[in-house]
């Protein structure tokens, strides 16, 4: 068995089969093998790696090279897609050796996170990753926002394709990612082909500045308006959208948007009805999962007063007895200590994350704490939503 890396070009006849035949209808048709290689120019920086076997590619996995933002730091982050294996050579182990290889070199590269969005969360556990939030998906009339269609409010908002408004979608999630926690983008890149969608944006500007945007289809008159991630800088720019979707009135029946946790839709108006759902399933509706690759790349990130040192025990990247110790709000990161806490990776990450706290961690089987270190740890790292955003 040989494992090595492959470039952009080089997908198409080794990781096309193997991904078309694990998540599309198949067989494929020589058009949709066409079409995948004309979007491999937008994978130029993904890392790519593949089992081969005489000559045949029996599994693939590979790295968007992405960022984050965790707890107020901005990280370099891996975004691991493209995992499929041969049928006929599924559990041999052939996943498993590779993810360690991709993980272990994205980490070298300068990742410090990786996230990702499984088939099924317990297969990505094994490889420390944990559970974050999924997006909601919140479904209305527009009649419900009627009270904002005349509202006077200082800005407006301006209809265009996505590759006319592409600069301004991007200067919105350029903002969230430096003030959002868990909010991630892809590069340049790979983000490059969202130019080439079919697909409107609502921007909204007040002052001169860009204050919301938000990528949408109308399905059909009288149908559904599907947006995707509202994205505001604040509440104005939230505002002008949700009244752009009212003026929508007698022409959709629905809008539907998708938010993060911490969005509360039935606060948008008095006598609003609206549907909030966050679905998950497997293989197809799965919550992302993330974790850390890199503990003292962590040092400056936010975090409540107080000092532990923890073991993280059973992993190549992150394993070892680690300080860590925040004052003034800034986490530092340091080896050695006597531990109180011994925690697997994804449960360090849950803490990291703001997604379980240390009970929880505990209940979950992810770690063990010494009385002292509960109070400690839920103080250092309080719970606070991640919201990822980017779907890969
Ligand atoms: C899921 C898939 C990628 C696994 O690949 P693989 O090469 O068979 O995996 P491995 O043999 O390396 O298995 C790694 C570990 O996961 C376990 N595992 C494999 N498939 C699993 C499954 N479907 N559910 C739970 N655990 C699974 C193995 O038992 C092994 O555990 P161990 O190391 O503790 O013994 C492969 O079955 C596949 O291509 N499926 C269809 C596409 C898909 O779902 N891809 C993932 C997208 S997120």
């Amino acid at each position: 068995m040989e494992f090595r890396q492959i470039s952009a070009a080089e997908r198409t006849a080794t990781m096309f089969p193997l991904q078309t035949y694990a998540f599309s209808p198949s067989p494929w048709s020589p058009a949709d093998e066409e079409a995948y290689r004309g979007r491999m120019r937008f994978f130029e920086t993904t890392v790519n790696l593949i089992a081969e076997e005489s000559g045949q590619t029996l599994a693939g996995v590979a790295a968007l090279r992405m960022r984050e933002n965790v707890r107020g730091l901005v990280h370099d982050m891996a975004g691991v897609a493209s995992v499929s294996t041969h049928p006929s050579a599924r559990r041999r182990g052939l996943v498993r050796e590779l993810m360690q290889r991709l993980l272990r070199q994205m980490r070298e590269e300068g990742c410090a996170v990786s996230a990702l969005y499984p088939f099924r969360p317990s297969f990505y556990a094994k490889f420390g990753f944990v559970g974050i939030p999924r997006h909601r998906i919140a479904t209305f009339a527009p009649e419900g926002l009627a009270h904002l269609v005349r509202a006077e409010l200082p800005g407006e908002v301006e209809r265009l394709p996505m590759s006319e408004a592409f600069e301004d979608y991007d200067e919105v999630i350029q903002h969230q990612l430096a003030r959002r926690h868990g909010f991630a983008v892809f590069d340049e890149v790979r983000a490059a082909e969202l130019r080439d969608m079919k697909s409107w944006v609502a921007v909204a500007r007040s002052g001169g500045e860009v204050v919301g945007a938000v990528r949408y289809v109308i399905e059909a008159h009288g149908g559904d308006l599907v947006a995707q991630d509202l994205h505001c800088t604040g509440p104005l720019g939230r505002a002008l959208l949700l009244q752009f979707f009212a003026r929508h009135v007698d022409q959709v029946a629905r809008v539907s948007v998708r938010l993060s946790t911490d969005d509360v839709p039935e606060l948008w108006g008095v006598d609003f009805e609206v549907t909030v759902e966050g679905r998950v399933d497997n293989p197809t509706d799965n919550a992302p999962m993330v974790r850390v690759l890199d503990m003292e790349a962590l040092s400056g990130s936010q975090a409540g007063p107080g000092e532990v040192t923890v073991e993280i025990a059973g992993d190549e990247l992150i394993g070892g007895v680690w300080q860590l110790s925040s004052s003034g709000g800034v986490l530092g990161v340091e080896k050695g200590g006597t531990p109180s806490a011994t925690l697997s990776a994804a449960g360090f990450s849950a803490l990291l994350y703001g997604v379980l706290d240390p009970v929880e961690v505990f209940t979950r089987g992810l770690g063990e704490f010494s009385p002292e270190a509960i109070p400690t740890l839920t103080e250092m790292f309080p719970r606070q939503m991640p919201y990822l955003f980017a779907d890969f």
